[in-house]
């Protein structure tokens, strides 16, 4: 089953947020897997974005990430990466369609509410990360069938 993760970033915690975030990714159908409330250290944070090191934006964004605690999460579903993504809205809250996570609570690309793996190879690199292989938890949902 495909596996993303998913990440409410500082700025929704301290809005009083995660409720409601975690809540459209459940009635959506898909399924809770790991979950942890942290806050993330800078070595965390420079590996989780290495790839925009060279940004003008990086240390902003670093800064903003570790500013307080965050929602880690890993989630399964059918294309949960890009099913996910399309919920969050894009990346820049602006150009967020109403309804999605972002064009609902965010106005600013720099306290833009969530964080979502944006492939499955990266979503993959992400939750090694966050996680150990024994965190995931296997479990079943007696739902699951009228979902899927
Ligand atoms: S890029 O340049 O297209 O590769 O960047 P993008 O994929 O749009 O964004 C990469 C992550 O950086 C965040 N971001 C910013 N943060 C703060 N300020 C500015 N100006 C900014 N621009 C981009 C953006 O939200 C992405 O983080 P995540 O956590 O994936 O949303």
């Amino acid at each position: 089953m495909e596996r993303t993760y998913l990440m409410i970033k500082p700025d929704a915690v301290q809005r009083g947020l995660v409720g409601d975030i975690i809540s459209r990714f459940e009635k959506k159908g898909f399924k809770l897997v790991a979950m942890k409330f942290i806050r993330l250290t800078q070595e965390m944070a420079e590996k989780h974005y290495g790839e925009h090191a060279d940004k003008p934006f990086f240390a902003g964004l670093v800064q903003y990430i570790t500013s307080g605690p965050v929602v880690a999460m890993a989630w399964e579903g059918n294309d949960v990466v890009a099913v996910s993504r399309e919920m969050m809205g894009a990346t820049h809250p602006a150009k967020a369609a109403p309804g999605t996570i972002r064009g609902t609570y965010a106005v600013d690309i720099g306290r833009n509410v969530i964080h979502g793996s944006d492939s499955v190879a990266s979503a993959e690199k992400e939750l090694a990360i966050y996680f150990e292989e024994a965190e995931f938890v296997q479990w079943d949902r007696t739902v699951e069938s009228w979902i899927v």
